[in-house]
């Protein structure tokens, strides 16, 4: 078992309505409330359409809610953009950022996820931050080089190790049913520790990319990971139950 206390975190993405977002929500409400205490942390990250509503189905259970993305400046004319003070106004106690989907999707820079980083624990989130290798840089042999650069970039001087997770999603294994092997994750976490120094021993490092309820019990069985950082398999409440089971 990890030294650290583990996390559990649902990334729903683009994927929910108003009705099925607050059944799935209240479905894992319900199993985390009958399975209390719980020895690890479980948070959802809905659509930002549905945070409010989500918030209000998990209230007083010991499930917590998340944002998937956010700006760095507190308001402002960005037309579509939601602020980390926004989140926070909606009960958001976390927030992804630098995920694949941003960073290639919508090709952000590490720069600017930076910002993001740093407005998010200004406002008091605590940051999931993503990294991990494209396919190409895997097979080119470039992935400590990039997992280092990401790290680097994408974290502010004044980065405040309480609020800070790192998610390493190889881009490759997102949503594709691959996997790197237990111990190439293992690999990977031991080197995120050493680039953050000091904090690396506090600071929790999850696993994300094609986490299902049939694989999850061999990537939790590591210490080296804290958790995991769950997509599709997040949007059935019996399946993400079954993942965040390995932790309790
Ligand atoms: P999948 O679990 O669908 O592969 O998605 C992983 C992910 O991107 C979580 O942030």
């Amino acid at each position: 078992m990890s030294k650290r206390r583990r996390l559990v975190v649902a990334n729903w993405k683009m994927y929910g309505r108003l009705t099925s977002g607050c059944v799935l929500a209240r479905d894992v409400a319900d199993l985390a409330e009958a399975a209390r205490p719980l020895n690890f942390d479980l948070v959802i990250c809905p659509p930002a359409t549905l945070t409010w509503a989500v918030g209000e189905a998990i209230l007083g259970t010991p499930v917590a809610l998340g944002g998937q993305d956010c700006h760095w400046v507190t308001h402002g004319a960005f037309t579509g953009d939601i602020s980390a003070a926004m989140f926070v106004d909606l009960g958001c106690k976390y927030i992804i950022l630098g995920h694949s989907e941003r960073r290639h999707g919508h090709g952000e820079s590490s720069e600017e996820i930076c910002k993001k980083v740093e407005a998010a624990q200004l406002a008091g989130l605590t940051v999931i931050l993503c990294v991990g290798e494209t396919a190409a840089e895997l097979e080119s042999g470039s992935t400590a080089d990039i997992i280092e650069k990401q790290l680097r970039e994408s974290l502010p001087q004044n980065v405040k190790t309480a609020n800070l997770v790192i998610a390493y999603e190889p881009v490759w294994a997102i949503g594709t049913g691959q996997q790197p092997a237990p111990e190439d994750v293992v690999t990977v976490h031991k080197l995120i520790r050493k680039i953050l120094g000091e904090i690396g021993e506090t600071v929790r490092v999850l696993y994300g990319g094609s986490v299902s309820p049939a694989n999850a019990a061999s990537i939790l069985s590591e210490t080296e990971v804290d958790g995991v950082l769950v997509g599709s398999a997040s949007l059935n409440a019996d399946g993400f139950w079954a993942i965040a089971q390995n932790c309790q």
